[in-house]
């Protein structure tokens, strides 16, 4: 199912991130869920559109798009994760939201229908082996007048709720390989000018990308001794700790503890974003 190219991630959205995410759907829903609905208020006016969520996840930003649409309009949410897609459809049973339908599909290769008014994403569209394919694709599944909307991270250096996990892990970790500018991973887009350019290479136009700063909410309600080993399932943290053993593990929860006390404490933290909100039409 997924373009061949994709295949690391969909095995990594399958089998590590996928069940992580459904377990934290809440613990992240909160903490992100403000700049998904940024990225939904500049689609402008949707009541009675059809509407493409790429890399939809557990859904939330599904079913709020289809509260938003109404009844005359329609969602469809597109991710290579089954267990994610599983809790979206679960979710969407249980709130008796009808106008919305989930599939398990490559957003960069599968071929959607061509009639939607509008693609959206939060987060789902950094990922792409070959994003200028992959836009192609989702430009190709517009009306003429359709748009696109998503927000994507910038640098990790920006996003404190990133940044401040990562070191701690960096504590105790020998530092990775630094990635390829540009590479599929979370900060694919986060270079200045790139999302202009492989958008304007998938043929959009009226490309507009705003710097868009802010604080999340991190663990609300939340004693700190809880949030440290969910923030360490997080993000690159995640990723650098995935082979570690149990000892390490207790050792970067530590320093974490410690790093995250300025930020709160227990009832949750307040920690800096930095995203591109990206907007453009097909
Ligand atoms: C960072 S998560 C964001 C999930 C969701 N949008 C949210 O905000 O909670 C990235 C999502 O993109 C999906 N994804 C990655 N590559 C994809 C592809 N080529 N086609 C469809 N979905 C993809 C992943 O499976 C994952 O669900």
């Amino acid at each position: 199912m997924a373009d061949n190219s994709n295949q690391e991630q969909a095995e990594y959205w399958n089998e590590q991130a996928g069940p992580k995410w459904v377990e934290l759907q809440s613990f992240i829903d909160a903490q992100v869920g403000p700049l998904g609905l940024a990225a939904m208020e500049r689609l402008g006016p949707i009541n009675g559109a059809k509407i493409l969520d790429v890399g939809c996840g557990c859904g939330a930003t599904s079913l709020e798009l289809a509260r938003r649409v109404g009844a005359g309009g329609s969602v469809l949410g597109a991710d290579l994760s089954r267990p994610m897609l599983d809790r979206a459809a679960q979710s969407a049973k249980e709130s008796g939201t009808t106008n919305v339908a989930f599939v398990r599909a490559d957003a960069q290769s599968e071929t959607f229908a061509n009639d939607f008014d509008a693609v959206f994403s939060r987060f789902g569209v950094m990922f792409f082996a070959d994003p200028e394919a992959a836009f192609a694709n989702l430009r190709a599944s517009l009306k003429a007048n359709g748009v696109v909307s998503f927000v994507c991270w910038r640098a990790i250096t920006e996003n404190e709720w990133m940044w401040v996990p990562t070191q701690a892990v960096l504590e105790h970790l020998p530092p990775p390989e630094l990635p390829v500018p540009g590479a599929p991973g979370p900060f694919a887009f986060a270079e200045e000018g790139r999302a202009e350019k492989v958008l304007a290479a998938a043929g959009f136009s009226a490309i507009d990308v705003d710097r868009h700063d802010t604080e999340l909410p991190i663990g609300e309600g939340r004693e700190l001794d809880e949030i440290v080993p969910i923030m360490m399932q997080m993000g690159p943290a995640a990723r650098l700790l995935r082979d570690a053993d149990d000892q390490t593990r207790s050792r970067v929860a530590q320093s974490l503890r410690s790093a995250l006390e300025p930020f709160g404490g227990d009832g949750g933290l307040a920690m800096k974003a930095s995203v591109w909100l990206v907007r453009a039409s097909a």
